[in-house]
């Protein structure tokens, strides 16, 4: 039986269509990892939790694993980046989804209890907020050894387990699958990267010739100023970290305080997974360009100072689908994206499939690999192997057919010696 609870199981054939989409364009997950797993059932008798956006590369993620043997159960990471239709046709395909778009606070810790209802084995989050639920609300799974590991999807979750471990908080293996290269250094910098264009989803803007603030130069928001510049917006980075505030000024862009950034900006993206990144206060947000549009790629809705923002406002309009017109009492509009939630995911589709390839392969084999080593595993934060990291890579090669070199015994040698100088 399946267990679920989505907005509409009608909306199942328009799901299919969407994750038929993504099958063709995921060959590492949906290829050659699910062909193995449907023959050796790595993951057979293990019940899988995903506290996941719900998306069409999450649909193929869950296929794989559920073709492994596991018993799959997904709930959304995020209140607005569920799309409804992919919940829905994941559902007849006999995976158990508690996901709808726009689930309330109190519906959205709902659906994760009702996933770790079930006794997960293993669970995947994607913020923190599942295992963190976990660790206050189901602590007998922690204790009696059900949960046998756990991975983090994004930089914010492990920031979040990094700071419980150091107070001795957590209580369950932890893989932070955001940390190893084949995740953070393409699906963060390419496919966040790639979602500046939220931003033209939302108001339909000409990058063009506009001020386009990037908060951070982390791994997200590179990507961000790369994609911005390309597109011939006048880019300014702010940051917080002095060695990526020199890289930012080294690559080129104008490297300035925020408060100095915000009069000129005619759009703000913030990705940096910290808090007020533009400051809440009202003097800052009357200093805030006519017409500015605001947008947040970070996980949490407090980067741009939202709840501030709406509480300064004197007339809040819906101009579009996930786009308001905030009118301040000075006068001025500002445009907010997705309610200051990740805006590619909301206004777009997330990051585009072939990215995701490499992160759910990755979340693939690390099930595969915490259900064969689950005895040698402490409490703590568990680094991905490299050797996994580096299939994934080499896997994502294969099917884009590009060849590399091998190093030759001699090379080998060489850079693993030191005798041989000058
Ligand atoms: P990162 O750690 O590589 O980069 C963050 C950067 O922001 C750092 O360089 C840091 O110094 C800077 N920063 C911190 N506070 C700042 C402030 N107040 N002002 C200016 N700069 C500041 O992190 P990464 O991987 O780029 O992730 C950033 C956020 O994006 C996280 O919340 C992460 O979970 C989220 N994320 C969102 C995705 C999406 O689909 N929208 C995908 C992947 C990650």
């Amino acid at each position: 039986m399946v267990n679920y609870k989505v907005a509409n199981e009608n909306l199942a054939e328009k799901g299919k269509e969407a994750l038929y989409v993504a099958e063709s364009k995921m060959p590492v997950t949906a290829e050659i990892i699910r062909m193995r797993f449907s023959k050796e059932k790595p993951l057979k008798g293990i019940t899988i939790a995903g506290c996941l956006h719900i998306t069409k590369e999450t649909g193929i993620l869950a296929r794989t694993l559920k073709a492994g043997g596991a018993e799959v159960y997904l709930c959304g990471s995020n209140p607005l980046s569920t799309q409804d239709d992919v919940a829905a046709a994941l559902v007849q395909e006999g995976i158990n989804v508690f996901a709808w778009h726009g689930n309330t606070d109190e519906e959205f810790y709902w659906c994760i209890r009702e996933c770790l209802k079930e006794k997960p084995n293993i669970l995947i989050d994607d913020g923190a907020d599942m295992i963190v639920t976990a660790h206050k609300e189901f602590p007998e799974l922690i204790e009696n050894g059900t949960i046998i590991g756990c991975q983090e999807e994004t930089t914010t979750g492990v920031k979040r387990f990094k700071a419980m471990n150091k107070k001795g908080a957590l209580k369950v293996p932890l893989f932070p699958v955001n940390d190893a290269k084949c995740k953070n250094q393409f699906d963060n910098e390419l496919g966040t990267g790639q979602g500046i264009v939220s931003a033209i989803y939302g108001m339909h803007v000409l990058f063009a010739g506009k001020n386009v603030v990037i908060a951070g130069f982390g791994h997200c928001s590179s990507g961000m100023a790369l994609r911005a510049r390309g597109l011939g917006a006048n880019v300014i980075v702010t940051e917080v970290d002095p060695i990526k505030a020199l890289q930012a000024k080294f690559a080129g862009y104008n490297v300035i305080p925020i408060l100095e950034a915000i009069p000129d900006a005619d759009i703000i993206l913030t990705a940096t997974g910290c808090k007020h990144v533009i400051p809440a206060k009202a003097e800052v947000f009357d200093k805030l360009k006519d017409n500015v549009i605001l947008g947040n790629l970070g996980h949490f809705d407090i980067e741009i100072p939202t709840k501030e923002l709406y509480e300064h406002a004197k007339e809040i309009k819906p101009i579009r689908t996930n786009v308001e017109e905030l009118i301040f009492p000075n006068g001025k509009k500002v445009y907010l994206l997705a309610k200051g939630r990740l805006a590619n995911l909301v206004l777009s589709e997330g990051h585009p499939s072939e990215v995701m390839d490499m992160s759910f392969a990755l979340q693939c084999l690390m099930s595969e690999y915490i259900v064969k080593n689950k005895e040698s595993f402490k409490p703590g934060i568990i680094n991905i192997p490299t050797e996994i990291d580096d299939k994934v890579g080499s896997l994502k090669l294969k099917t884009m057919g590009v060849n590399i070199d091998k190093l030759t015994d001699e090379q080998y040698s060489y850079i693993h010696g030191y005798e041989e100088g000058t």
